[in-house]
């Protein structure tokens, strides 16, 4: 049940980006405006001139009322003062997620000049009496959570940090699926969901979700050295004893190894049924849950088996991670250093507060993350090109990863990865000495690991990248950084080099 009002001074963008992310997100948009003066047969002007504003104020009272009441997913654009009122704040916050959106002085002059007519309260000397209005309101609107600021940017730009901010967007380049950071909720029209989650996760969480979701659980044993066809065969035996049929739905709650197996297993029973995730790791929220790729691995190396399986639905509740050990949180910063690095130069720098800024930022990291993930596997779902990006850091990262036995965790390898991967990428030219020394320092700073254990035999890390998935025949193509915010494909022959 999604239901969001935009927020902000005239002329900051409501309609047109709300109307933007409302398509978005397949939501009913409501300009209650538009609204209230369908309902009072008559335009705002009309109202103001002859009712007064205390009038207009409780059409807008009582418009909001019904709204909250009678409908059950919306996205509204309210009008600059709705919310001036304690009692329609206190509706509004009832009834969903509010966002405001912000710009500067001049930005909102611009934009309210195109449309002299709409703004009753603004007629007149148009750019004295928005000053005024802003001064008067600066306190008001300064009071509200989260804040996007327009200025500058197209409306789909702002739609999308609109999302980004919100946690909500909508996939569909590869089957269409909701992804929601918010609280864990009863998903509806679930048939015959099993639960599937792993003894760690299950002893802090699994009875609160099988009490939401009124379903039954099977688990299996954590960590990296069970996602196996072992245990993906357990899966598919215990989908059989619990009834699953075609139109059942698998619920992966768990790390990156659960959703793996869950998607996967889900991907083949009875040629594929129905499956969401609901990721507990900050790996599986920014990264593992999203993009439709599910399998295991094999003795001889990672993800080797595997289906494009995307999930229905991912919701991510952050507050699932306050029993991940600090060990996997770490991990987990790891693919969100990635994302940094492949495109968002903002979070990189984030990254770099440390990790106590995280454990206090974490919805933040998460939607942030999140979204160079979503940018990129929507441009590019079956990795035709640009979603190899993604693999920064792991040519060399799951070969480690592999080579350790598992006594590495997945980030911890993808950190080793991406910090070998980068003294290459100087030393072929690529990228600067500095750049090397930024993704360093951020990785060290949040106690990942940048060299590869002097333990683990150079020869067989070469040898496990060349079965790694992402080789071509004769050369092996790694995604380099060339600098922050931007990543290159790189076909390279000789590994020695890469690791010398
Ligand atoms: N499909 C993809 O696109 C994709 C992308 C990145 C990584 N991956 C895969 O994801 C896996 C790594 O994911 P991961 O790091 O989440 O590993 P994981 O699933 O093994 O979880 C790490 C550990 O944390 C425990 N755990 C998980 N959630 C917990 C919680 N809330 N409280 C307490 N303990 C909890 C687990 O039991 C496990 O021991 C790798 O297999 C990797 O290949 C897949």
């Amino acid at each position: 049940m999604t239901r969001i009002f935009f927020y902000g001074p005239p002329a900051s963008g409501k309609t047109s980006v709300g109307r933007i992310v409302a398509q978005n997100l397949r939501l009913p948009f409501v300009d209650l405006d538009r609204r209230i003066e369908s309902d009072a047969g008559m335009s705002i002007p009309q109202i103001m001139a002859q009712r007064g504003e205390s009038a207009f104020r409780d059409l807008e009272t009582s418009a909001l009322k019904a709204l909250i009441e009678n409908e059950s997913e919306y996205l509204v654009a309210l009008g600059g003062g709705a919310l001036l009122r304690e009692e329609n704040r206190a509706l509004a916050e009832s009834g969903g997620k509010i966002l405001l959106l912000d710009a500067d002085l001049q930005t909102l002059f611009e934009r309210a000049q195109r449309q002299p007519n709409e703004r009753p309260l603004l007629t007149g000397e148009l750019k004295s009496k928005l000053e005024a209005l802003m001064k008067k309101r600066a306190a008001h609107y300064a009071s509200f959570a989260p804040r996007l600021r327009v200025d500058g940017k197209s409306a789909k730009q702002n739609a999308f940090e609109a999302q980004v901010l919100l946690g909500r967007h909508r996939l569909s380049a590869m089957g269409a699926y909701d992804v929601i950071v918010d609280s864990l909720f009863k998903i509806p029209n679930l048939n015959n969901p099993l639960i599937v989650s792993d003894e760690n996760v299950a002893a802090h969480h699994l009875e609160k979700v099988q009490n939401l979701f009124g379903a039954k659980a099977v688990v299996i044993p954590a960590g990296e050295e069970h996602k196996n066809l072992q245990t993906v065969s357990r899966l598919w035996k215990s989908f059989l004893e619990n009834g699953l049929d075609r139109k059942s739905t698998v619920v992966a709650l768990g790390g990156g190894v659960v959703s793996d197996l869950s998607g996967f297993a889900a991907a083949t029973y009875m040629r594929g049924i129905d499956w969401v995730a609901l990721p507990s790791t900050l790996l599986a929220m920014a990264d593992a849950s999203l993009g439709g790729k599910t399998g295991f691995d094999l003795p001889e190396g990672k993800n080797l088996i595997g289906a494009f399986h995307p999930p229905k639905v991912v919701v991510a509740d952050v507050r699932l991670l306050q029993t991940l050990p600090e060990r996997e949180l770490i991990s987990g910063m790891a693919e969100v250093v990635k994302h940094g690095i492949i495109s968002d130069p903002e979070l990189f720098e984030l990254c770099n507060n440390g990790l106590d800024w995280v454990k206090d930022n974490l919805e933040e990291v998460v939607k942030r993350a999140m979204a160079v993930k979503i940018k990129v596997i929507e441009e590019d779902p079956y990795e035709k090109g640009i979603r190899a990006a993604l693999n920064l850091g792991h040519t060399v990262g799951h070969a480690v990863e592999l080579v350790s036995q598992f006594e590495l965790r997945h980030g911890e390898a993808i950190a080793i990865g991406m910090a070998v991967e980068a003294r290459y990428a100087a030393r072929i030219g690529r990228t600067s000495p500095s750049a090397v020394e930024a993704i360093e320092s951020a990785l060290t700073n949040l106690g990942l690991p940048i060299r590869i254990p002097e333990n683990l035999a150079r020869e067989e890390i070469i040898r496990a990248m060349r079965v790694d998935k992402k080789k071509s025949a004769a050369s092996v193509r790694f995604a380099l950084p060339v600098e922050i915010g931007k990543v290159e494909l790189v076909e390279a022959e000789n590994l020695d080099e890469v690791i010398p």
